[in-house]
């Protein structure tokens, strides 16, 4: 049996900090409104002549060098990612080219906050199954694109930012499983309504904004994201004991705190970023996870469970070992 293990992580976050005392001077808000509502003080917003393969890039890098070894011995890149630097090519092929690779399979996968699971799934499939034995996965986002800056309902929650792993072929666990899931119904909660074969115009006159229904997503997310704990640690005969560390989607620390309580896993396993991350979607478990291995938190040989929730809705998790 081939299993697929993350032998490094890195990210990379844009230098310019938006705090919540900035959004006072363009919204009506307030610093003590967003952080009682979302535990969120302050975000990263890539430079305007920055884009998502520019934070890929630099969280690759990282991620590469972290697992010693050469960019020539990656033979499959995966970006997950809702906001492409292009329509085409994909991310992960202008990625590619950045890393002076060529001839491996590169493509994005677009499952929005969930995105990054959703990518991590088909790397360990390829793996597993012999078609690749060392794949880079990256979740980079500037959401800050899609943000309408005039909206205090959306733009107060969400950032910029890439993490991203190196996955190599292992004899032993490594990913011990993956989860995903999609429902189409709930398209409108939680979404960008335009796009490029449907009023292109608005993407083209950048208009094209993130729209949510806030509190149906909230309960949505907790709901998911709990409720694919259990799904996790039955699929691998596993008790809550048996999990070091939940890194969830960070996206609010309400939803966090009521998945960690609804899926009991106490908060001293739970990695918490979002309150200087802000939600940077696909990029969020990435970057908890690199910051947790850099900061000594996450140690090989434990067992973390990553999960997320998106628009769609899309969730998933993966079990690892590190
Ligand atoms: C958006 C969210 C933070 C709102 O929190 P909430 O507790 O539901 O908010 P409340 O209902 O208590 O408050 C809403 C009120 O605050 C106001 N409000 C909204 N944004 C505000 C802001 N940035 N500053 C001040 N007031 C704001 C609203 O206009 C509304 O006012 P009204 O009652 O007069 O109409 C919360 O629903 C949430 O996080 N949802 C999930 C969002 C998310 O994570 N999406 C991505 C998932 S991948």
């Amino acid at each position: 049996m081939i299993y697929s293990r993350i032998i490094g992580t890195g990210s990379y976050l844009p230098e310019k900090i938006v705090t919540n005392a900035d959004l006072e001077k363009i919204v009506d808000t307030n610093d003590e409104w967003i952080q009682s509502r979302s535990g969120i003080k302050e975000r990263r917003i890539a430079a305007d002549d920055q884009f998502t393969c520019d934070l890929a890039e630099q969280a690759s890098l990282k991620a590469i060098e972290a697992a010693g070894i050469k960019s020539s011995d990656l033979d499959l890149i995966i970006v997950a990612t809702t906001t492409p630097d292009q329509v085409f090519p994909s991310t992960a092929c202008l990625l590619q080219q950045r890393l002076g690779i060529a001839g491996p399979p590169a493509f994005d996968v677009q499952a929005v906050c969930a995105g990054f699971l959703f990518a991590i799934d088909v790397a360990d499939k390829f793996i597993k199954t012999g078609s690749a034995r060392c794949a880079l996965v990256v979740g980079a986002e500037t959401f800050s694109r899609i943000i309408d800056w005039t909206d205090r309902t959306t733009c107060v929650l969400f950032g910029d930012g890439a993490g991203a792993v190196v996955l190599r072929a292992a004899d032993e666990p490594g990913i011990y499983s993956t989860h995903l899931h999609s429902d189409g119904k709930y398209k409108d909660l939680l979404c960008v309504p335009v796009g490029v074969s449907r009023n292109f115009k608005q993407v083209n006159s950048g208009s094209a904004f993130t729209t949510m229904e806030g509190g149906e997503v909230f309960r949505w997310a907790v709901t998911a994201m709990s409720d694919i704990v259990d799904e996790t640690l039955d699929a691998n005969r596993m008790s809550r004991d048996d999990i070091d560390w939940l890194i969830p989607h960070q996206a609010n620390i309400r939803i966090i705190n009521a998945v960690g309580k609804r899926a009991k896993i106490p908060p001293e396993k739970v990695i918490v970023t979002v309150e200087r991350h802000g939600n940077t979607s696909a990029a969020s478990v990435p970057l908890a996870l690199d910051e947790a291995v850099r900061d000594g938190r996450i140690k090989p040989g434990q067992n973390v469970l990553i999960e997320g929730f998106g628009g769609g809705f899309t969730w998933g998790s993966a079990l690892v070992k590190m």
